[in-house]
C-alpha cells in the first residue's frame, strides 16, 4: 500500500498540485452532465421538485460516496479493479471494477455523440449558421445537424480528440486543460446569467426551477435525481477512485469533495438559470429531452450583440468541459488494461477507443437511421444513458459506499482523514454512519420504489 509518505515506492503519476487534483475532479465532474444533462433533466421531471430531490441526492448521498471512493483510490493507489485486489485481496469485490468499466463505456458512448453536436455547433457558429430569427428554426437546425451522417463523423472526431488527449497522459494532458479552461467557463456561464436576468420572462423561468411543486415528487423523478447527481458528480463508475489515485497524500479528501459537489451544483443551477427564463421568454416548452440547450441557446445568442462570436466561444468550453470528463472515463477502463492486463498506455487507449467507437456509433445513429430501432421502448441512446446513469452508477455508488463502510480496514480508512479532519472528532463517525447505513439504504429503497415493490 503507498498511503503513507515513506511507502510510495510507485511508479504512478501523480497530480503536481493541491489545486490541480481540485481542478482535475471538477473537470471530471463538471461537464454536459451540468450543462446539457441537469436543465433537460429537470425540464422533464417538473423543474423545482427535481431540483429538490437532485441537491438532496449530491450533499446528503453524494458527497458521502464521494468521500467513500477518494478514500478507496488513495489507500490503493491503484485502478477501480486493482484497488480491491490491493485492499482486499481475493475477495469479489473486485467485480465492482466491472460496473465501473462496463457503466463507463455505455456512457462515453452517448457523450461522445453530445460532445460531437456540440463542436458541430462550433463550426455552424463560426460559419455563422445559428442566427435563428423564429421559433421552428432552432428546431429544425438540430434535426438536420443531428441527423444524418453529420453527427457520426463528428462522434467520431471527438473519440479521436480524446484518445490523442488520454496518450498524452495524466498530468501533461489533462492538468494543463482543466486549470486553464475552466474558470474561463464559469466566468461565461455567469455572464450568461446576467444576461438572462433581463430577459422578459425571468421570474417565470426562476419561478420553475426553483419553486418546488411537492405533489410532482414521484419514485420517477426520484430515480432521476438520484441518476442525474450520480452522472453530474461521476460517482459509481470508479472515475473519482481512480484520479484519487494519483493525489499527493497531502490533499486533503474531505474538503476536496466539498469543493467539488458546491463547485458542480454551482455549475448545474449557472445553467439553469441560463436556460429556463429563455425557455419561456421564447414560448418553448421545457420538456423537450436532450435538444432542450441545442435548440434554446442559440436563441439567447441572437439576441445578444456578436452572438454569433458569443456561440462560438461557449460552444468551445463546453467541447472543453466535456473533454475534461471523457478523458476520466476513459482513464477507468485505461487504467486496467495497463495495470491489471499489463499492456501499454497507448494499445490500451487503441482498445477502449475503438470499444467506444462502436457504442458511439451506435448512439449517434439513433438520431437518423436507427430512430425507430428501440430496445425495451429505447433507442440505443436512451437506453445506455438509462443504463448507465440510472441503474450502473448507483448500484456502483452502493456498493462503493458499503466497502469504504464496513469492509475497508478501518485503519486505512482513518488514515485517509486523519490529517483533513483530525480535529473534527465528530467527522469520521458521522461519515461511517452514512457510508453503512444512509447512502446504501437510500439507493436501494428508490430502486424498490421505482419497481413498485414498495
Ligand atoms: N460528471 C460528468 C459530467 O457531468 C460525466 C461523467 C460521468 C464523467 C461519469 C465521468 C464519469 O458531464
Amino acid at each position: 500500500m503507498a498511503n503513507g509518505k515513506g511507502q510510495q515506492k510507485s511508479v504512478r503519476a501523480m497530480f503536481t498540485s493541491r489545486f490541480a487534483a481540485v481542478a482535475t475532479t471538477v473537470g471530471s465532474a463538471v461537464g454536459l452532465g451540468n450543462i446539457w444533462r441537469f436543465p433537460y433533466e429537470a425540464g422533464v421531471h417538473g423543474g423545482g421538485a427535481f431540483m429538490l430531490c437532485y441537491l438532496f441526492f449530491v450533499f446528503v448521498i453524494g458527497m458521502p460516496v464521494l468521500c467513500a471512493e477518494f478514500s478507496i483510490g488513495r489507500a490503493s493507489r491503484a485502478n477501480a479493479f486493482g484497488a480491491f485486489d490491493k485492499l482486499s485481496p481475493g475477495t469479489p469485490w473486485r467485480m465492482s471494477g466491472l460496473i465501473g468499466i462496463t457503466a463507463s463505456v455505455l456512457i462515453l458512448s452517448f457523450y461522445a455523440v453530445v460532445a460531437g453536436w456540440t463542436l458541430e455547433y462550433c463550426v455552424e457558429a463560426l460559419c455563422g449558421n445559428l442566427d435563428f430569427t423564429d421559433r421552428t428554426a432552432g428546431h429544425e437546425t438540430f434535426r438536420s445537424l443531428t441527423g444524418g451522417t453529420h453527427a457520426l463523423v463528428w462522434t467520431v472526431i471527438f473519440l479521436a480528440v480524446n484518445s490523442f488527449v488520454v496518450l498524452r497522459g495524466v498530468n501533461k494532458g489533462i492538468e494543463r486543460l482543466c486549470n486553464v479552461l475552466m474558470p474561463v467557463l464559469f466566468v461565461i456561464l455567469v455572464t450568461f446569467c446576467i444576461r438572462s436576468f433581463f430577459l422578459p420572462k425571468f421570474g417565470e423561468g426562476m419561478h420553475f426551477l426553483f419553486d418546488p411543486d411537492f405533489s410532482k415528487i414521484t419514485p420517477d423523478v426520484m430515480l432521476n435525481a438520484m441518476g442525474q447527481a450520480f452522472f453530474s458528480l461521476s460517482l459509481g463508475v470508479g472515475s473519482m477512485l481512480t484520479y484519487s489515485s494519483y493525489f499527493s497524500d497531502s490533499t486533503n479528501l474531505a474538503r476536496t469533495a466539498l469543493s467539488t459537489a458546491l463547485l458542480d451544483t454551482l455549475v448545474a443551477i449557472l445553467a439553469g438559470v441560463m436556460i429556463f427564463p429563455a425557455v419561456f421568454s421564447f414560448g418553448l416548452s421545457p420538456e423537450q429531452g436532450p435538444a432542450l440547450v441545442f435548440e434554446v441557446l442559440p436563441y439567447v445568442f441572437n439576441q445578444m450583440p456578436l452572438g454569433a462570436l458569443w456561440a462560438f466561444i461557449f460552444f468551445v468550453l463546453l467541447f472543453v468541459a466535456s473533454l475534461t470528463s471523457t478523458v476520466s472515463m476513459s482513464e477507468i477502463s485505461i487504467a486496467y488494461f495497463n495495470e491489471e492486463r499489463h499492456i501499454s498506455r497507448r494499445k490500451a487507449t487503441l482498445i477502449s477507443s475503438a470499444i467506444t467507437l462502436v457504442g458511439g456509433i451506435l448512439c449517434a445513429l439513433s438520431f437518423g437511421v436507427l430512430a425507430d430501432f428501440t430496445i425495451c421502448g429505447k433507442t440505443f441512446f436512451n437506453l445506455f444513458d438509462f443504463m448507465s446513469s440510472n441503474i450502473l452508477l448507483p448500484i456502483g455508488a452502493m456498493l462503493y459506499s458499503i466497502y469504504a463502510g464496513w469492509v475497508m480496514k478501518r485503519k486505512y480508512l482513518t488514515r485517509q482523514f486523519s490529517d483533513s479532519v483530525g480535529h473534527l472528532s465528530w467527522f469520521l463517525p458521522l461519515l461511517v454512519f452514512f457510508m453503512r447505513w444512509v447512502c446504501p439504504v437510500a439507493i436501494f429503497i428508490i430502486f424498490l420504489n421505482t419497481i413498485g415493490l414498495i
